[in-house]
């Protein structure tokens, strides 16, 4: 009889299997993660790419945009889910100017996230203004992830959340941007708040896999935030995301239940706390016969009941 395979027996998947499901035509789920316990369940549930995306700022840490997000915190993020996972390709997002200065810092915060955060792949911002750098990280052997359309690190120069490619020269620039993210060598690109048959355009165009969110089904893939596929937040909800469950009332539920609990005094109960013998308390606090008075300098001070 065969057996399931230990979690240990697992490969990693690497580019090379994104590539595999790519030429077989299967559609690629990818979700954001952050932290350890989520990734650990995600990568149970068998999603192939996890994203340590910059959207950690935002989500989680509440930042008003992705701007602000360190390399430090990106690699903190990374390790825990690298932690978390022992099947998914965890792709760590390069952070606003961690990439584009120099090479030589591009190449050198690249390599931090795969050396110490342990990722298999970055990911980065840009289509033909970062071709060059995509370029000299992927020489360097490190797998390269692009990301194109809407560029929330760019949020500042394009004035908001808006749909790109909308307009003759916008759109043409798009899929000159898909074209040079590929040649520079990357293995896979998200393509961001795009038009749907724009978005399924470049797909048909491209021999490596588009990663779509907010761009349509005729991509080779799908990429969500993962708080908002969870319905973690009550407020807001982009028009491209679809909440698989509603984790926000779930845990605020669950929260007042247990506030209620302690203030009635029904939380814990016998089932979650443990109890000793009542001569052993006894012993414990100096309230037995044996308890002579040289006891009391083996209690090194501690107040019996009977000094009290
Ligand atoms: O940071 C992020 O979550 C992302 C996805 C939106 C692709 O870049």
């Amino acid at each position: 009889m065969s057996q399931a395979p230990s979690p240990q027996q697992v490969a990693r998947l690497t580019i090379a299997s994104i590539a595999r499901l790519y030429a077989d035509g299967e559609r690629i789920a990818m979700l954001t993660a952050y932290d350890y316990p989520t990734a650990r369940i995600l990568d149970e549930a068998g999603i192939p790419i996890l994203l340590v995306g910059d959207s950690v700022g935002q989500v989680m840490l509440g930042y008003d945009s992705t701007v602000r997000v360190t390399l430090a915190e990106m690699l903190h993020h990374t390790k825990a889910v690298v932690r978390g996972t022992t099947r998914a390709l965890v792709v760590a997002d390069m952070p606003f100017l961690s990439y584009g200065v120099t090479p030589e810092a591009s190449l050198e915060n690249a390599g931090i996230m795969m050396r110490e955060g342990g990722a298999g792949a970055v990911k980065l911002e840009g289509g033909e203004r970062s071709a060059r750098t995509i370029e000299t990280i992927v020489r360097a052997g490190i797998p390269v992830m692009g990301h194109i359309g809407l560029t929330p690190q760019s949020i500042h120069q394009l004035g908001g959340h808006r749909v790109q490619g909308k307009t003759r020269e916008t759109g043409r620039q798009l899929l000159a941007d898909a074209l040079a993210v590929q040649q520079a060598g990357a293995f896979a690109m998200v393509l961001e708040l795009v038009p749907e048959q724009l978005a399924a355009a470049i797909t048909e165009r491209l021999r490596v896999p588009t990663i779509g969110i907010g761009a349509g089904a005729g991509c080779s893939g799908q990429v969500q935030v993962v708080t908002d596929l969870l319905g973690m937040s009550a407020e807001f909800t982009p028009k491209h995301a679809r909440h698989y469950t509603e984790l926000h009332s779930i845990i605020k539920t669950a929260a007042e239940a247990y506030r209620a609990d302690v203030i009635a005094g029904t939380f814990p109960g016998p089932a979650e706390s443990t109890r000793i013998d009542a001569a052993r308390l006894d012993e414990i606090l100096g309230r037995t016969t044996l308890d002579r008075p040289e006891m009391v300098e083996a209690s090194r001070g501690i107040p019996l009941d009977r000094d009290l």
